[in-house]
């Protein structure tokens, strides 16, 4: 098989690796955004068309109200600094998840950022914030049971591509990859339906020490098996 087109990546262990130094989890978070940088580059270079991260869980609001607020505040400042980090690396960046919970001025942000670096094809990085894929289904069977409602569309019509783009994610095709870091193997609601086909790769390695080399294994690992749709 060939380099995946996309890879999606459940960021995980940024709290354990931190303990193990003795530091607090939110100094894990920070050097899970460094990792975040060098991994957007790395993909680009192996020939990654689209990166969908796991930034923050609708599960997550129940963590510390002060860990909320500081990875609050790190997504705020990635975006911040990804505008610019969007032209060097001609980075499309989209944000999934419900944002109408998150700041008004985050809001604002996100929506620059999408806009600022809509034409950009090198790379297609998504985000996702206050992101549960059971959400993402329910708030998109909402959009199409209202345009069924309005006529728009008749229930014979609704169909699996109909579905899908009612989802946060569409247009973008769904992952061929998806890596989850730290040991453990499940999904925490993550893009269930994008999933369906996908393969997955574990590694023990935590988030701030997952790197180009462990990027390029995973690569090599998925180029490697044998990919089935349940077909024979
Ligand atoms: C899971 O590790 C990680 C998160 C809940 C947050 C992921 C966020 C980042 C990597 C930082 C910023 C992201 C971007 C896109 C700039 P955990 O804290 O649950 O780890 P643990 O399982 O060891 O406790």
């Amino acid at each position: 098989m060939d380099t995946p087109k996309h890879i999606a990546i459940i960021m995980d262990g940024n709290g354990r690796w931190a303990k193990k130094r003795g530091m607090p989890r939110t100094y894990g978070h920070t050097m899970g955004a460094k990792t975040v940088e060098k991994i957007c580059r790395a993909a680009g270079e192996q020939g990654v068309k689209y990166l969908t991260l796991y930034a923050f869980s609708t599960e997550n609001w129940s963590r510390p109200d002060m860990e909320v607020k500081a990875l609050m505040k790190l997504l705020g400042s990635y975006l911040d600094n990804c505008l610019e980090t969007a032209r060097e690396n001609q980075m499309r960046v989209r944000v999934i998840g419900d944002i109408t919970r998150l700041e008004p001025k985050f809001q604002e942000q996100i929506k620059a950022v999408e806009e600022a670096s809509k034409d950009y094809d090198r790379l297609h990085l998504t985000i996702a914030i206050n992101y549960g894929s059971r959400d993402e289904m329910v708030r998109g069977m909402r959009k199409l049971a209202c345009d069924v409602r309005d006529g728009k569309l008749a229930p014979e019509e609704i169909s699996e591509d109909r579905f899908a783009g009612y989802l946060d994610t569409a247009g973008i095709p769904d992952p061929d990859l998806l890596i989850r870091t730290s040991g453990e193997q499940r999904l925490s609601n993550y893009l269930l339906w994008q999933l369906a086909y996908s393969e997955f790769y574990f590694t023990e390695k935590p988030w701030p020490d997952f790197d180009e080399e462990e990027l390029a294994k995973a690569i090599d690992a998925y180029s490697n098996r044998e990919r089935r749709y349940g077909g024979v």
